[in-house]
């Protein structure tokens, strides 16, 4: 099937390059062209495990491109992969949705065609879009678009980090149409997935036991809510397990404990119930918020969704109080920041918990030093406002150090000789934002070890 793909992001980019794996004739648009430039030389701008073995095979069908004018005309689907950043208010900024449903309007081929919202959007977002895709298409050619498109919502539940293989291996996938020709078109689209009848990449096994995928099949309106659903859901139970947490710390009792015992129900699970720094990245903050602007624009209030909210806004303030309780001041103190990732194997730094740190430590008079394996540039080039140094080696933010605090669980982190790094310190604190290091190990060493929460 011909696919256009409008945005080349985690998602879009993603996407493609899978569906292109599975025999797709794709085309990933996107506005910027240096992105495009780097992905025509077979270098993705983001770092996503897989996502360049993935696209080394897949070459020969998928191109990349800046223009609406040479992929939409053709396309039987096209995908809007754009971002649906958070407003200051707190409701998404839907300019990048509109500005690709314009120009698909403008360019819509002479054949049916199925334009499919991956982005996360408000509900009722697949009406608005069809609107603005025809009152285009109509301002260019003079005549209804009525017969030529249909517009469904098909939600993205990707991880960054496990990006592609949750593409090839997904849980489900949600469908919202009332067009049945848009619906039968997807589920085509989709069959080699649904029926997991594709050969998985070399790099990539399918995961033993994996069944067919399940396939929810409803209206836009619902399709578009399960994904706010879903992740104020996951946002919940983190938060959850970190409020109990700060419970947890002030009774003596062992929250890692505590949240294996509770996730040993087969009602609760155990996954989402790790303490620590809480969640970030670009989907449950804006999400979490989005979904409070439409309840509020119903009348409605969510008191769970925004105390999940609260609470996770604590476990990032923790990080300076605990460092405040040591130090009693953190003028001139050195604080070390390991990972600034919202999370390992990722590069993206949106709402990342290292952001609301380092500005508070900064506010604080403190000098920090921080590194990450993956964000670093990213870093440089989006926080130039943040005044820190940037270390090439995570052994040098121990040097003369007032405290380290592990951000993101990286692997090479953990295998650090946090034995031997601590004489290197001034002063030996460790603050476990994720609750990973080993304690008797460390104060063994001689730190004083510490937990959020
Ligand atoms: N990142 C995730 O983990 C994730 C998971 C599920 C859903 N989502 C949702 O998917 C959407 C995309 O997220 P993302 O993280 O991939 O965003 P992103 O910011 O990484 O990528 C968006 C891309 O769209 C491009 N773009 C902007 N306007 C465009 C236009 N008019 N035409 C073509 N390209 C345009 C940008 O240049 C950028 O490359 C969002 O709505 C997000 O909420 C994201």
């Amino acid at each position: 099937m011909r696919v256009t793909i409008l945005g080349t992001g985690y998602v879009g980019l993603t996407t493609g390059v899978a569906l292109a794996y599975l025999g797709h004739e794709v085309a990933c648009v996107d506005k910027d062209e240096a992105k495009i430039e780097r992905l025509k030389q077979g270098d993705p701008p983001i770092y996503e495990p897989n996502l360049k073995e993935l696209l080394d095979l897949s070459k020969g069908q998928i191109r990349f491109l800046t223009s609406y004018a040479d992929s939409v005309p053709d396309a039987e689907i096209v995908f809007i992969a754009v971002g649906t950043p958070p407003r200051a208010d707190g409701s998404p900024d839907l300019r990048f949705v509109r500005a690709a449903a314009d120009e698909v309007g403008q360019y819509l081929g002479k054949r049916y065609t199925v334009v499919v919202n991956k982005s996360t959007v408000p509900i009722g977002s697949g009406k608005w879009v069809r609107l603005v895709i025809q009152a285009a298409y109509f301002e260019r050619h003079g005549r209804d678009a009525d017969e030529l498109v249909g517009v469904g919502s098909n939600p993205e539940f990707l991880r960054e980090s496990s990006a592609v293989s949750d593409t090839l291996f997904p849980d489900r996938i949600v469908i919202g149409a009332d067009d049945p020709r848009v619906r039968d078109r997807l589920v085509e689209l989709y069959r080699p997935l649904i029926e997991q009848t594709f050969e998985p990449p070399p790099f990539l096994p399918r995961p033993v036991g994996f069944d067919p995928v399940s396939l929810v099949l409803t209206d836009p309106a619902s399709s578009e809510m399960i994904k706010y659903a879903a992740n104020a859901f996951l946002a919940l139970k983190i938060s959850f397990i970190n409020e109990i947490g700060i419970l947890a710390a002030k009774v003596g009792a062992n929250i890692q404990t505590v949240a294996a015992g509770v996730g040993m129900d087969k009602r609760i699970g155990p996954k989402f119930l790790q303490a620590g720094l809480g969640w970030g990245g670009s989907c449950f903050g804006k999400d979490t918020s989005a979904l409070l602007t439409t309840a509020f624009e119903h009348g409605v209030s969510m008191p769970i969704v925004r105390a999940s909210r609260e609470v996770n806004w604590r476990m990032r303030v923790q990080v300076i109080e605990k460092l405040l309780n040591v130090h009693g001041t953190l003028e001139g103190k050195r604080i070390s920041l390991l990972g600034l990732a919202f999370k390992p194997e990722t590069d993206d730094l949106r709402d990342a918990p290292v952001l609301e740190i380092a500005r508070r430590l900064l506010d604080h008079g403190a000098k920090v030093m921080v590194h990450d394996p993956a964000a670093a540039a990213r870093f440089l080039r989006d926080q130039s406002d943040l005044k820190v140094e940037l270390a090439d080696d995570p052994e040098m933010l121990f040097e003369g150090a007032d405290g380290v605090v592990l951000v993101t669980e990286w692997k090479q982190y953990l295998a650090l000789d946090w034995a031997a790094l601590r004489s290197r310190m001034r002063v030996p604190v460790v603050v476990d934002g994720r609750n990973v290091l080993d304690r008797e190990t460390l104060e063994a060493a001689g730190y004083l070890y510490l937990r959020i929460p």
